[in-house]
């Protein structure tokens, strides 16, 4: 599939990289005039957002009509400048951008994996699990299977109010790394019994 990456750091560099080797095409857009992110949006037949929280509204702005009837991932943790949560409980970031981008099909997913592991799905051996939540059905299985194209096994979390769930998990993701002291090298998987 042709994938839009909207933020070309940490995030989309390994997204990218891990969509390419799994024989995706992908075209980044950030605030570069030589890759635009309209280039990048209008080409994409999936968008992923993964630009800073705080630069969410803009880079929606920037994306409009462009996102209509796409599958458009959320990536975002909805850290404040102080790097504490945002938002949450009776809302999400997601949900906030679905209210930005009406007719765009907006679904979260890699929120709760960090960057460094995001391009395989995997932590040596182990197989993360890439929580997807959103409201369309064929968009989410769509993202669902490009994470399980990366190396993730993917799990339906329902609908995209479930964001308020993975959100949290994201932040408490980040404590535990930074706050507890267990580095990057963690993350979550989905035991079945
Ligand atoms: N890092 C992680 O491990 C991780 C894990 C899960 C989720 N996340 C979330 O994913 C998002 C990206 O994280 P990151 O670590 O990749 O951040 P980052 O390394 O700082 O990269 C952010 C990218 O967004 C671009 N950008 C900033 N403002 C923009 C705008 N208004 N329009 C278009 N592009 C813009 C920046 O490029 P220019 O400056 O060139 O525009 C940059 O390429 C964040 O919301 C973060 O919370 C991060």
């Amino acid at each position: 599939m042709r994938i839009a990456i909207i933020g070309k750091g940490n995030v989309g560099k390994a997204l990218g990289s891990g969509l390419e080797a799994a024989g995706h095409e992908v075209k980044f857009g950030h605030r570069d005039p030589q890759e635009r992110v309209e280039d990048a949006a209008d080409w994409g037949e999936v968008i992923v957002l993964a630009v800073p929280f705080p630069a969410v509204r803009d880079a929606a702005e920037h994306i409009g009509s462009r996102a209509d009837g796409k599958p458009l991932i959320d990536v975002t943790n909805v850290l404040d400048s102080n790097g504490d949560m945002a938002l949450g409980f009776s809302t999400s970031g997601a949900e906030e951008l679905q209210k930005m981008l009406p007719k765009a099909k907006v679904i979260k997913a890699f929120n709760t994996v960090f960057a460094k592991h995001q391009g395989t799905g995997r932590i040596g051996e182990e197989r993360l699990t890439a929580f997807v939540a959103g409201d369309g059905q064929d968009a989410k299985r769509t993202v669902m299977a490009l994470s399980e194209d990366i190396g993730f096994e993917p799990v339906d979390c329902g609908p995209l109010s479930a964001s308020r769930y993975l959100e949290p998990m994201g932040m408490q993701l980040i404590g535990l790394s930074y706050g507890m002291g267990l580095g990057v090298d963690i993350g979550y998987r989905l035991v079945r019994g």
